[in-house]
C-alpha cells in the first residue's frame, strides 16, 4: 500500500463480501433490526438489549411531526416549485438547524461536558441553570410549543428505566428540567431532543453525532410529504400553515 493512501473503519469490501463493522451484511440484513445495524454502523459495536430498544425507539420518536416543522415546509415548498425528490428532501434536512431537530448536538454537548463535574444531579443542574439565567442562554432541549409532556420523552426514558438503563446523563437531564422550574420559574418540559441528547450521552455517543440522530429519523418523513406534495398538491401553490387541515386515517 502506498503512504498517500487511507484507511476506514467502517465497511469492508471485496469481490462478493460486505463486512460492516466487520459484521457480514447477509447476517446483519438477517439477524439485525435498522436501528441494531445503525447502532453498529455509528458506534463499531453490537448494542445491548436496552441499547437496541432505545435505538429503534430513538429512530422511530422522530419520524414526523406533522406539517408544520420548518423542515417539512422547506421540502415541500422545494417540491412544490418543480424540483427533484432528491432537492427537496435536501431542502429539509438542510432546515434541521440548532432550534429544529438540531437541539440534540448543543443538549448533548451541555449536558456530557456538565455530567463530568461533581456533585449530585441536582447541584450541577442548579449551577449549569444558574449560569443560563446570568447569560440569557435557552437550555437545548427543553421547551416545546405544543406539549407540556412531550410523549416522546416519557416513551423514551419509560424504555431506559424499564431496562434499568440510565445513567448520569438521564439525572442530569431529569434534574435540569426541575431546576428550569425552580430557578427560572418556568415549567419547561424535556423535549424530544432533550430526551435523545441524554440517551445517546449514557449510550455513550459523541455530541457532534447529535444532529445526525434527528436527520436519520426525520428522513422518512420528509420522504412522505414530499411524496405526498408531489402526487397531491398543484405545482407552486401557496405553501404553509396556518390553515392545514390533517385529513389522515384517526
Ligand atoms: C422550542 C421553543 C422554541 C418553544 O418556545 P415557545 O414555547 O414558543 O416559547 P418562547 O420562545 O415564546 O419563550 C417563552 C419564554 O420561555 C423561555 N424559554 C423557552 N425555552 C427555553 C429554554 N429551553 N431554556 C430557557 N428558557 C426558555 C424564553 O426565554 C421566554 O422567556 P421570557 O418570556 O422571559 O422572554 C423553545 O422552548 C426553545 O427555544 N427551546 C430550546 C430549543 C429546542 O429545544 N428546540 C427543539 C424543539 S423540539
Amino acid at each position: 500500500m502506498s503512504d498517500n493512501s487511507w484507511k476506514t473503519a467502517i465497511t469492508d469490501i471485496g469481490p462478493g463480501k460486505i463486512a460492516v463493522r466487520g459484521h457480514d451484511i447477509t447476517e446483519v440484513m438477517e439477524k439485525m433490526s435498522y436501528a441494531e445495524a445503525v447502532y453498529l454502523i455509528l458506534k463499531g459495536e453490537l448494542p445491548s438489549k436496552a441499547e437496541a430498544e432505545l435505538m429503534n425507539a430513538i429512530l422511530v420518536s422522530s419520524i414526523d411531526h406533522g406539517a408544520s416543522p420548518p423542515s417539512v415546509l422547506a421540502a415541500r415548498t422545494v417540491m412544490s416549485g418543480g424540483n427533484s425528490l432528491n432537492a427537496a428532501m435536501a431542502g429539509g434536512v438542510l432546515v434541521i438547524g440548532d432550534t429544529h431537530g438540531g437541539a440534540i448536538e448543543n443538549a448533548a454537548r451541555i449536558m456530557q461536558e456538565w455530567a463530568k463535574k461533581s456533585g449530585d444531579a441536582t447541584e450541577i443542574a442548579a449551577e449549569l441553570v444558574g449560569w443560563l439565567k446570568e447569560s440569557k442562554t435557552r437550555m437545548p432541549g427543553f421547551g416545546h410549543r405544543l406539549h407540556k409532556i412531550d410523549p416522546r420523552t416519557a416513551k423514551l426514558f419509560e424504555i431506559a428505566d424499564r431496562n434499568g438503563y440510565g445513567g448520569k446523563h438521564i439525572k442530569l437531564c431529569r434534574a435540569i428540567e426541575r431546576a428550569l422550574e425552580k430557578i427560572l420559574g418556568k415549567q419547561l418540559p424535556i423535549n424530544v431532543d432533550g430526551a435523545i441528547a441524554a440517551v445517546i450521552s449514557d449510550m455513550g455517543f459523541d455530541w457532534r453525532l447529535g444532529k445526525g440522530f434527528f436527520i436519520i429519523s426525520r428522513t422518512p418523513g420528509l420522504l412522505a410529504h414530499v411524496y405526498e406534495e408531489m402526487t397531491r398538491e398543484r405545482p407552486m401553490r401557496k405553501l404553509g400553515p396556518p390553515p392545514y387541515e390533517y385529513d389522515g386515517p384517526t
